[in-house]
C-alpha cells in the first residue's frame, strides 16, 4: 500500500510540474493543502481542486450565462453557419476580456452593442483547441458572433443518405461531452458554466431539426425550428440532430424520435421508459426536465446513449426485440438527475456523473423489472470492472482521475461507472437503503442545477451520512474508494442466482461431460448468454467453438451485445466462419463499445490486422470521428 501511495505522489507531481508552465499563471494555490496530510492527499491536492483543465475559459472574470444561436444546417458544405449571441455576466467589474472555447471554428466576425470588436484566435492545441479572446467593452453585456464549423468538428458527424435507413435523406447529429461542444459552438466549454439557451435551425424543408431542449412533437416541418432551454445546462448537453426525423409517443411524458422505418420497433423496445420516469421520481424525487423524449440514431452513433436533456441520443444498436438491453434507457434517464441536475464541476469528477447513474440504474432495473434482473446486471458490471482493474495501469483505475494533459476520450474506462456505483452500493450496505434513498433525494436537491466537486461531495459525505453513522462508516475508507486504485478488501461482491445454473452447465461442457445440445437452455435470458460467454477460457478449441456454433447459431444472433461477445471469442480463437459476420458487424456498427475490443484483438496478430485494416477502410467514411480516432491506432 504504501509503494502505491508513493507512485501516486509521484505520478501527481510530475505531471503538475509539468503542466504547471501553461495553466497556473491566473490561479492560486489550492489552500487546502496541509502538511500534516498523507503522501496520497498532498499529491491529489497538488492537483488545483475544481479547476478545469480542460477549458481555456475564465469564467472567474466573465461567465456566459445564456446562449442565443441561430444557424443554418447546410449539408453540401458540411457546414453549421450563423451567430451565437452570450449573454455576459461580469464577476469581475475590471475584467475586459472574454475568453472562449473553439476548436476548428472560423469566426467572421465579433460585435458587441452593434459595433465590431477585436478578437483573436490562439494556435490550436492538439485536443483542447484554440482559446478564442475578445475586447469586450466596458458597457457591454453580450457578445454576437458569427462563425462557421468544419466540416471535420470533431463533435458532428454528418451522413450522406445512402448512410441512414430511409436512404432518401441525409442526417447530422452533435455529441458534445466531453469536449466537444467547442468544435461547433464559440462557448466557455467547461462542465461548470451553466446557462439556459435559445437557438433556432435553419434546414432543409424535409427535414426535421431536434435538440436537448423543449422539442414540440407537433412542429410543423418548415425547416424553421425554435428551441429553449430555460434551465441552466453545461455546454456537453448542447446537442442537435437534423433529418428525416418522425415521432411516436410512448407515454404521457414520453416519445420516440427516429427515422420511419425502425419507429414503431424503438417504441415498442422502450416502451417501458414511463414506468421508469415513474419509479425513479417516486425513489430520487421530481423529474425536473418536463418531457423525457428518446432519440434514436444512425448505427454510427458512437456512444451507447448520451443523456441529452430532454431528449437522450440513443444507439440503434440495443433495438433486440425483447427489451433485453434497455438498462440503457434507465441510465440515460438517470442522468436526469445525476449529471444533468447535479453535474461534474471537471471532468476529473466524472465518476460523481457516472459513477451515480450507474448505481440509479441497477436501482430502476431493480423497481421496473425485479430482482433477478437486477443481480444479473450487477453481476456483469462487476466483471466488466473486473477486467477494467485487471488491465488499466493503477493511475487509471483511481475515481478521482487525474486527467492534466490527457484527453478525455482518451481515458474512458468502466472505473468512474462500475467502482462508482459498487462504493455507492456499499455506502447503501452500510446505513440501509432507506437511510441512503434519503440521502440521495438530500443530495439532489442540495446541489439541483449546481456543478460539483470530488471534494464538495466528501464535505456532503461528511456532514450527512458519515456524521449519523460513524459506526459503520469512515473517511478512511471512503478515500481509499475515491483516491486508491483498485478495489477496497471486502467490497461487497453482488452474485446472482440465475447465474448458477449457467455457470454449471459452461464446466460440464467444458469438461466434455455434456455436449453443447445437451446444455438446458431453452428458458436462459440474454443476460445468462453474455455471462455464458464471457466467462469462457481464452482458449477454445475449433470443435468446441463448432458445437456451440452448431447449436446455438452464435454467428447469426440478432443480438447485438451476444454477437459481440461471441465474435471476440472468434477472434481470439481465430474461428473463421465467424468472420463474415465480424466484417459485416465491423462496418455497420460505430459504437465504440462494441467495436473497439474487436479491433484491438484483432490487431494483435498479422493476419488479424489485415482483417481489421480491410473493415476499417471499408466502414472509415461512415464512422463517427471519435470512432475513427479511438480505433485508427489497431489498423496502423
Ligand atoms: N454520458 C455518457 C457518455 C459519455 C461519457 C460521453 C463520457 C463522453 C464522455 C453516457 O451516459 C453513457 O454513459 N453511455 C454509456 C451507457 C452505458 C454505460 C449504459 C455508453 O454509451 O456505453
Ligand atoms: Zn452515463
Amino acid at each position: 500500500m504504501i509503494i502505491k501511495y508513493i507512485i501516486v505522489a509521484a505520478l501527481a507531481l510530475t505531471i503538475f510540474s509539468s503542466c504547471s508552465e501553461d495553466n497556473t499563471s491566473n490561479t492560486t494555490t489550492n489552500p487546502k493543502v496541509d502538511q500534516s496530510k498523507s503522501i496520497a492527499e498532498v499529491a491529489t491536492n497538488a492537483i488545483q481542486v475544481g479547476k478545469d483543465y480542460h477549458s481555456f475559459s475564465n469564467p472567474e472574470s466573465i461567465k456566459v450565462t445564456h446562449l442565443n444561436l441561430d444557424l443554418t444546417v447546410d449539408f453540401s458544405k458540411k457546414m453549421l453557419i450563423g451567430t451565437a449571441h452570450l449573454d455576459l455576466q461580469k464577476v469581475d467589474q475590471n475584467a475586459t476580456q472574454l475568453i472562449l472555447d473553439t476548436r476548428n471554428l472560423t469566426i467572421n466576425s465579433v460585435t458587441a452593442m452593434g459595433e465590431k470588436v477585436d478578437f483573436g484566435l490562439a494556435n490550436g492545441d492538439s485536443f483542447l483547441g484554440s482559446a478564442l479572446t475578445i475586447d469586450v467593452p466596458a458597457a457591454a453585456d453580450s457578445v454576437l458572433i458569427s462563425y462557421q464549423t468544419s466540416p471535420k468538428a470533431s463533435g458532428v458527424q454528418w451522413l450522406t443518405p445512402e448512410q441512414t435507413a430511409g436512404k432518401k435523406h441525409p442526417f447530422l447529429f452533435t455529441q458534445a461531452q466531453a469536449i466537444h461542444a467547442r468544435s461547433f459552438i464559440p462557448l466557455q466549454d467547461s462542465p461548470q458554466v451553466r446557462m439556459t439557451y435559445e437557438a433556432t435551425i435553419r434546414t432543409p424543408k424535409a427535414l426535421l431539426a431536434v435538440m436537448s431542449a423543449s422539442n414540440d412533437p407537433k412542429s410543423q416541418r418548415d425547416g424553421i425550428y425554435e428551441f429553449s432551454m430555460p434551465q441552466p445546462i453545461p455546454s456537453y448537453l448542447i446537442a442537435l440532430a437534423v433529418g428525416d426525423l418522425h415521432f411516436k409517443p410512448m407515454g404521457e411524458r414520453t416519445g420516440v424520435y427516429s427515422e420511419k422505418g425502425i419507429l414503431d420497433a424503438a417504441a415498442a423496445e422502450f416502451a417501458d421508459t414511463e414506468s421508469m420516469l415513474i419509479a425513479t421520481e417516486k425513489a430520487f424525487g421530481p423529474y425536473s426536465w418536463d418531457r423525457y423524449d428518446l432519440l434514436i440514431l444512425p448505427p454510427s452513433f458512437p456512444f451507447g446513449g448520451m443523456e441529452n436533456p430532454r431528449l437522450s441520443f440513443i444507439t440503434p444498436t440495443v433495438i433486440a426485440g425483447d427489451k433485453s438491453l434497455v438498462s440503457l434507457i434507465a441510465h440515460e434517464l438517470a442522468h436526469s438527475w445525476s449529471g444533468n441536475t447535479v453535474t461534474n464541476a471537471t471532468w476529473r469528477d466524472l465518476w460523481l456523473n457516472e459513477g451515480f447513474t450507474t448505481y440509479l440504474t441497477y436501482r430502476i432495473m431493480q423497481m421496473v423489472y425485479g430482482d433477478e434482473r437486477f443481480e444479473m446486471e450487477s453481476v456483469l458490471g462487476r466483471q466488466d470492472l473486473q477486467a477494467d482493474i485487471d488491465s488499466l495501469p493503477d493511475k487509471d483505475q483511481i475515481m478521482a482521475i487525474d486527467l492534466r494533459g490527457r484527453d478525455p476520450d482518451d481515458v474512458f474506462s468502466n472505473i468512474p461507472y462500475e467502482k462508482g456505483a459498487l462504493f455507492l452500493r456499499e455506502l447503501e450496505l452500510k446505513v440501509g437503503r432507506e437511510n441512503f434513498d434519503q440521502f440521495l433525494l438530500n443530495y439532489f436537491e442540495k446541489f439541483a442545477f449546481k456543478s460539483i466537486t470530488t471534494d464538495q461531495f466528501i464535505s456532503y459525505l461528511e456532514q450527512t451520512l458519515l456524521k449519523d453513522h460513524s459506526d459503520t462508516l469512515s473517511m478512511q475508507r471512503i478515500e481509499e474508494w475515491i483516491f486508491q486504485p483498485g478495489i477496497p478488501e471486502d467490497a461487497y461482491v453482488p452474485e446472482s442466482d440465475a447465474f448458477i445454473i449457467v455457470d454449471q452447465a459452461r464446466d460440464a461442457w467444458l469438461e466434455g461431460t455434456v455436449q453443447a445440445d445437451e446444455i438446458n437452455s431453452e428458458k436462459w435470458v440474454v443476460h445468462q448468454w453474455l455471462y455464458f460467454l464471457n466467462n469462457m477460457p481464452e482458449k477454445l478449441s475449433q470443435e468446441q467453438l463448432t458445437d456451440l456454433d452448431k447449436v446455438f447459431a452464435l454467428t447469426k444472433s440478432k443480438n447485438n451485445e451476444i454477437a459481440h461477445s461471441w465474435l471476440l471469442i472468434s477472434v481470439n480463437n481465430w474461428y473463421q466462419p465467424a468472420f463474415n459476420r465480424l466484417h459485416d458487424y465491423l462496418t455497420t456498427i460505430g459504437r465504440n463499445k462494441l467495436v473497439k475490443p474487436l479491433y484491438k484483438a484483432l490487431s494483435q496478430t498479422p493476419e488479424g490486422k489485415i482483417m481489421a485494416q480491410k473493415a476499417f477502410a471499408e466502414a472509415k467514411s461512415g464512422y463517427h470521428p471519435l470512432t475513427v480516432k479511438a480505433n485508427e491506432v489497431f489498423v496502423q
